[in-house]
């Protein structure tokens, strides 16, 4: 195994304002196969290209957003090994028992981040009752429904103190920084874009006021013509597009940003180039950000940068 340390962003919780409306989302437009419901009345999905129990919770509450994002890691020693050095860093961490409120997992570390975001790190989770075929696999076992997502992709979290976050995620989880936007100043970073293995991006961090914020979590879709057929979906569907079908110049996938019925902004990502630790950063000034997040119309739109959740 070349892929050590962190093996990527394998999990997420979000907080929806109607949980019936919302799976009917996530399982009949989306396409994510539902896994169970917990004691406590949350909803778990996967994506059909999934090995682990899942990668989807939601959670029924007042207001939508981000309750954490999990990062799978290689093993259960190097989960002890960040934990000590995510506590030497000096970030609130504590630990969740195995198989408490996120079934099939094992042990987790749950860490306070710079910009007011919680993660948590995590090495063993059972495999799916319902996972892609091991023997003489097929493509899927059942259609995919909707849209038809494979799985889970990445996160972009908004929050102050973004510098620090970023210096987590490398000096302790060993992320590599893929892309960088800066800010008008040409000193500070606006945008950082991370990884832990060799796709394009887990993580992206934008300095933002307000703590605990996020911008979108992201689906992946295997091709452009996916994506084309996404947006035929949404409009069948009414889904209120945000902006796309189009490409980023950053990490060049090809995209869709729409919102869920509680207001979350979703992503379905295709291409984007593999990621190698060797490469060097690619970066944009702020007079292209534009052109880095939509690269055909090379202006950010109103909502990109103001509407979080
Ligand atoms: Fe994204």
């Amino acid at each position: 195994m070349a892929i050590k340390g962190v093996l990527r962003a394998g999990f997420i919780q979000m907080r929806v304002l109607n949980l019936d409306e919302a799976v009917q989302y996530y399982r009949d437009v989306m396409g994510l196969d539902y896994v169970d419901k917990t004691a406590d009345g949350r909803v778990m999905f996967k994506g059909y290209d999934e090995f682990d129990h899942h990668s989807l919770t939601l959670r029924e509450a007042a207001e939508p957003g981000l309750d954490y994002m999990g990062f799978k890691v290689e093993s259960a020693e190097i989960l002890e090994e960040y934990a000590k050095q995510t506590a030497e860093f000096g970030l609130k961490i504590e630990a969740v028992p195995a198989q408490s409120d996120q079934p099939g997992f094992g042990k987790r570390y749950a860490v306070d981040l710079p910009t007011g975001h919680r993660i948590d790190l995590y090495s063993e989770v059972e495999l799916a009752a319902d996972h892609p075929e091991l023997t003489n696999p097929n493509i899927w076992q059942h259609e995919p429904k909707g849209i038809g997502v494979t799985g889970f992709d990445h996160a972009l979290l908004f929050g102050p103190n973004a510098k620090d976050t970023v210096r987590y995620f490398t000096d302790v989880l060993g992320l590599s920084i893929v892309e960088i936007a800066k800010a008008p100043d040409g000193e500070n970073n606006l945008c950082v874009w991370l990884t832990g293995n060799n796709k394009a991006h887990d993580v992206a961090v934008l300095e933002f006021p307000e703590p605990g914020k996020i911008h979108h979590f992201a689906f992946k879709l295997e091709s452009w013509n996916d994506i084309g057929r996404a947006a035929d979906l949404m409009s069948i569907n009414n889904i209120k597009i945000d902006a796309g079908p189009m490409r980023h110049g950053v990490t060049r996938g090809q995209t869709i940003y729409f919102f869920d019925p509680s207001g979350n902004r979703n992503e379905v990502y295709a291409g984007g180039y593999a990621h190698f630790p060797d490469m060097p950063v690619r970066v944009w000034d702020f007079d292209h950000v534009g052109k880095g997040i939509f690269y055909y119309s090379r202006t950010l739109n109103d909502a990109f940068l103001t509407v979080v959740t």
